[in-house]
């Protein structure tokens, strides 16, 4: 980090700040200078005993027994007093309470016996930011996978933008989730790491394991039963440990592809502690040579909780003059990653994706075609070398498979789709129509607070046409799987204008509430990330679907709104 910090410091004097971390089960401190340079940290985590998991309590308790000699450490070793501190920052969320409380004292302990600027910093910004620093990357992909969280993220006009996340458990939780029902102890994420390597090393066989992706989010929870199902079904734990491992990172390559290809972020990178993970590394890797971009991989020390990251964040914060008052430092232990405003990303835009980047998709690659004299697309599924050559296969053959049929059925229900050809699914490969129309995400891209194009009659009318077309489309028993502005294309205006469904990789047939609730809250989410206008047309959209299926209206709207709150600290 550049000198950017000496503007603070009082003639003569270094600025120098605390950072004091305390989330789950480490707690860690750390002094930087005015370079963001460290000048003392150390750490101490709580090892539960045997199988068990981290207790909120307990950890607690050794926070508090551990955390003013660690300071005392930090500053000694840092050769500072704590009257040379300029600030002192600290994790206030998201974690458990009871050990957000004991960070958050000791900080305020420090704030007000020296009247320095207290900064209560989120921890999962502290991941991203220390990420982006250590990789000299100013604007990537971030994957964020730890314990607790799993989310795809860019950061975009002062803050995070969260593209897709976890809709239950975070990818580490998942992992430890299994080890602790297979007896392979508390933090299994580094066990099954090695003992999958040993399978991959012995040739051992490949199992299937639900793979779920919908849209740019996933789930873990269906896969953790099953892969304990095969274990106590008495296949070895290695070769569980492998198919677990592997279908797991696969879905977060999916993902990051996905979010690669709907900014045009032209870099790559990964946090938290399953980031230290070899074979995700690996993984990673692999992506960003397919995709031709950097992929930036942090020191695994880096990833994992450490005061640093929290000092150096609470040094922006300090320039940037975000900073708390003692009497509103209360911890947030669900302190979303996209809550916090980040001064010091202003500039830092993603450029619209390029005309070139539209002809490529997160699992396929689209290529203008003459087919019988009609414009067309040969849309061929790529080899991902990033995954296991098993699950690509499948993937490849089954997505190609069940685009077709799903395309098929909603042509057959007067779903406006482009024609489908033909479809070769050893190619993996479908040849389809080529529309004349617009993506509704150009008309976003146009400006980024609205549809300045189109006035707002034509603009809610169109929104309220999208809304009712995915209502129809459901009540046919199909979800579209993937409803963001990349997969609508729109041609007219007006009473006359003409909504196109495309890309239908993740359609499938179901009748489920849940299925269709997430269906159109991928579409929601995807308009409300865009302003204002963006919000004006999620509800336009919702009022097309309540105007074709009032009825079912009812049981989605409640199902929506359960989902948001199961997000990650929704
Ligand atoms: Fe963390």
């Amino acid at each position: 980090m550049a000198e950017r910090f000496k503007d603070l410091r009082p003639a003569g004097c270094d600025v120098r700040l605390l950072g004091i971390e305390g989330t789950a089960h480490t707690l860690g401190v750390a002094l930087v200078d005015s370079t963001g340079a460290t000048l003392a940290a150390a750490k101490n985590t709580i090892r539960p005993p045997g199988n068990e998991g981290i207790h909120p309590r307990e950890a607690a308790d050794h926070h508090a027994r551990a955390v003013g000699p660690l300071v005392r450490q930090v500053l000694d070793e840092g050769k500072t007093g704590s009257d040379q501190l300029a600030g002192v920052a600290f994790s206030q969320g998201p974690g458990l309470g009871p050990c957000l409380r004991v960070a958050a004292s000791a900080a305020r302990a420090l704030s007000a016996s020296q009247r320095i600027p207290l900064c209560g910093v989120n921890h999962a910004i502290a991941h991203l930011e220390m990420a982006r620093w250590t990789t000299h990357l100013a604007a990537p992909l971030c994957l964020y996978v730890s314990g607790g969280n799993t989310q795809v993220l860019v950061p975009r006009r002062h803050r995070y933008e969260i593209l897709g996340e976890t809709i239950d458990i975070g990818l580490g939780n998942a992992f430890d989730k299994f080890g602790r029902a297979c007896g392979l102890g508390w933090y299994a994420g580094p066990i099954i790491e090695t003992l999958a390597a040993r399978a991959a090393a012995d040739g051992a066989p490949f199992r299937d394991l639900p793979y779920t992706v919908k849209g740019m989010d996933v789930a873990f929870s269906g896969i953790v039963t099953a892969a304990t199902h095969l274990h106590t079904s008495g296949m070895p734990l290695p070769e569980v440990c492998h198919s677990l491992q592997e279908t797991a990172f696969a879905m977060l390559m999916e993902v990051a592809e996905r979010g690669l290809a709907a900014t045009g972020a032209g870099a790559l990178t990964v946090t938290g502690g399953v980031a230290c993970n070899g074979r995700l590394r690996q993984m990673l890797e692999s992506l960003g040579k397919e995709w031709g971009i950097p992929v930036g991989l942090p020191p695994a020390a880096t990833c994992v909780d450490n005061g640093e990251m929290i000092a150096l964040v609470g040094l922006h914060q300090l320039e940037s003059d975000v900073t708390l008052p003692i009497d509103q430092s209360g911890v947030i232990p669900r302190y979303r990653t996209d809550v916090p405003r980040l001064p010091w990303l202003e500039g830092l835009e993603h450029q619209a994706p390029s005309n070139e980047s539209r002809w490529r998709g997160a699992e396929a690659e689209v290529i203008p075609v003459q087919w019988q004299g009609r414009p067309s697309v040969l849309k061929h599924r790529l080899l991902k070398a990033s995954r296991h050559p098993r699950i690509d296969l499948m993937q490849r053959r089954m997505r190609t498979r069940s685009e077709a049929r799903v395309m098929t059925a909603a042509a057959a229900g007067s779903i406006p789709v482009p024609a489908l050809w033909d479809v070769e699914v050893d190619s993996t490969s479908l040849l389809i129509e080529r529309l004349e129309a617009t993506l509704l995400e150009e008309l976003f891209w146009e400006n980024v607070d609205g549809l300045d194009r189109l006035d707002p009659d034509e603009t809610r009318h169109l929104a309220r046409h999208l809304g009712a077309t995915i209502a129809h489309l459901h009540a046919l028993g199909i979800i579209h799987g993937d409803l963001t502005g990349r997969n609508v294309m729109i041609s007219g205006v007006g009473p006359d204008c003409r909504v196109w469904l495309i890309d239908w990789g993740l359609g499938r047939f179901t009748q489920e509430v849940e299925d269709r609730a997430v269906d159109l809250r991928v579409m929601l989410h995807w308009c409300r990330l865009r302003g204002s206008l963006g919000n004006t047309f999620a509800a336009e959209v919702e009022r097309g679907y309540h105007a074709v299926l009032p009825e079912e209206w009812d049981r989605v709207a409640g199902r929506l709104q359960e989902i948001e709150t199961r997000m990650r600290y929704a």
